[in-house]
């Protein structure tokens, strides 16, 4: 059975492309009230082919309007992951005093020889077009197959421009004054890193907690050992050159235990660490069940830190939800769902589990014991569409708590994505499920409050 072309499992308030083809979120940056958001498109299928930058813009990071095409692949290449700044004082000298450039910074892969070097583009008319530069490439490949997604950052240390990119098993740090000469100045990895894999889509971003500041390396890892792709991260310190972990760790640490969030970074020029991946896993991507798009990002999530039982660990929050949080009404289990995009707020006491179910017998289940939340999407949905979607390796995830007793539970559904967050964004679980028909009930066993809201 199959459930392609029956059914539009289209999520409402994640950003999907219009059609075609999606993969990692490019170039996010805020600018007056406005938050861009560039994508790894393929503007002619929906299986991943000749990368361009798509290009859109949200006021409110759940409502989307479509640009046009941001970067199209050029001589030098495909159009690969890479990020976007604002240039306020023209430190480029793209723009003028007047009008502030944004720079993107990304990676032109020759798909004919894998050559990946960094490039640039710029745009004066806040981002409706780009122009790419005639310096290209600005940072020339020392020899290596793997060497992209370069995400720029302000280097308050040594107060120029930052950037790292991944090179194989480890980043490479750059330093910058005017965005198009660039000087490396450090590597982190692969010593301290625990996970398998090729390292992508790197970010370092700051995070404020009392009076400290901790760095976060954030980054990527294709297929490991799990068999699929995670996002990683480690903290430590940035003193102006490199990334140092301070807190080093024995095993890997995830942002996300869940099967569907890669290649996330943060916005550029915004307050807080604010970020999105791609709730996909390249492990089945290019065979979803959905129709004339593939693909979705995660909502945005602010990132803080939280000391906990196992160390300093990343919390995460989803963000411009907060209208639809007050209007959080008490359910009681056997409630009737009237939408298939909505949140639940949930507190517990105990051991608890939580089920979504639709009238095909479908149900994605959410448990939380002592130390383990478990989400299972092994009858969740359609899944015949791939292999290894159906196994259970692939159905069932656990993610390990780091707080003692009574927990609580945001779980926003958005019709084929659910994002999980538990005891206060600590454990995130961001999994895809395809219903054959709406969930239209949710059930729960054990001492539960839980509060529903309607996203519209
Ligand atoms: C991560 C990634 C990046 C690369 C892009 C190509 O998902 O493999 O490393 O730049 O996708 O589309």
């Amino acid at each position: 059975m199959s459930s392609k072309g029956i059914r539009d499992f289209r999520p409402r308030i994640h950003f999907t492309p219009q059609d075609h083809w999606m993969n990692d979120p490019n170039g996010m940056v805020y600018i007056n009230g406005t938050y861009h958001f560039c994508y790894q498109k393929y503007p002619y299928d929906t299986v991943w082919g000749p990368m361009h930058w798509g290009h859109a813009v949200t006021k409110d990071l759940l409502h989307w309007e479509h640009l046009p095409m941001a970067l199209y692949p050029d001589e030098l290449g495909y159009i690969f992951s890479g990020s976007s700044v604002y240039d306020k004082y023209n430190t480029s000298g793209y723009g003028t005093k007047e009008n502030s450039p944004i720079i993107s910074v990304f990676t032109s892969h020759n798909n004919e020889t894998g050559l990946e070097q960094q490039s640039i583009a710029y745009s004066v008319d806040g981002g409706r077009h780009f122009e790419k530069s005639y310096l290209n490439p600005v940072i020339e490949n020392p020899g290596i197959p793997d060497f992209r997604d370069p995400k720029v950052f302000w280097n308050p240390v040594h107060r120029c421009w930052g950037l790292v990119l991944a090179a194989q098993d480890r980043v490479y740090f750059y330093g910058s004054r005017d965005l198009k000469r660039w000087e490396k100045t450090g590597e982190f990895g692969p010593e301290g890193n625990h996970a398998n894999g090729v390292w992508e889509c790197p970010d370092l971003l700051q995070i404020k907690y009392e009076d400290k500041v901790f760095w976060i390396l954030v980054v990527s890892m294709t297929k490991t050992d799990e068999g699929r792709w995670r996002t990683q991260y480690f903290i430590g310190d940035f003193d102006g050159d490199k990334f140092i972990c301070t807190y080093p760790s024995d095993e890997a640490i995830w942002l996300d235990d869940g099967f569907d969030n890669y290649a996330g970074v943060t916005f550029q020029n915004y307050d807080v660490p604010l970020l999105m991946g791609w709730a996909m896993n390249w492990a089945y991507a290019s065979k979803v069940p959905t129709n004339e798009y593939c693909g979705q990002a995660t909502l945005a999530r602010s990132l803080s830190i939280c000391n906990t039982k196992a160390g300093y660990r990343i919390a995460g929050h989803a963000e411009g939800l907060d209208k639809f949080r007050h209007m959080a009404y008490p359910v009681s289990s056997g409630a009737h769902l009237m939408t298939e995009t909505f949140g639940l707020r949930i507190k517990g006491e105990g051991n608890g589990k939580i089920r979504l179910s639709n009238s095909d017998g479908q149900r994605l289940e959410i448990e939380v014991a002592e130390d383990i939340i478990t989400v299972n999407r092994a009858i969740a949905g359609y899944r015949e569409f791939d292999e290894q979607f159906m196994t259970p390796e692939c159905s069932i995830v656990s993610s390990k708590r780091l707080k003692e007793g009574n927990w609580d539970l945001e779980v926003i559904f958005d019709v084929s994505v659910l994002e999980v967050f538990a005891d206060g964004g600590l454990n995130m679980v961001t999994m895809v499920v395809f219903p054959d028909t709406p969930y239209d009930t949710i059930r729960w066993k054990g001492k539960l409050e839980v509060s529903l809201f309607e996203i519209s």
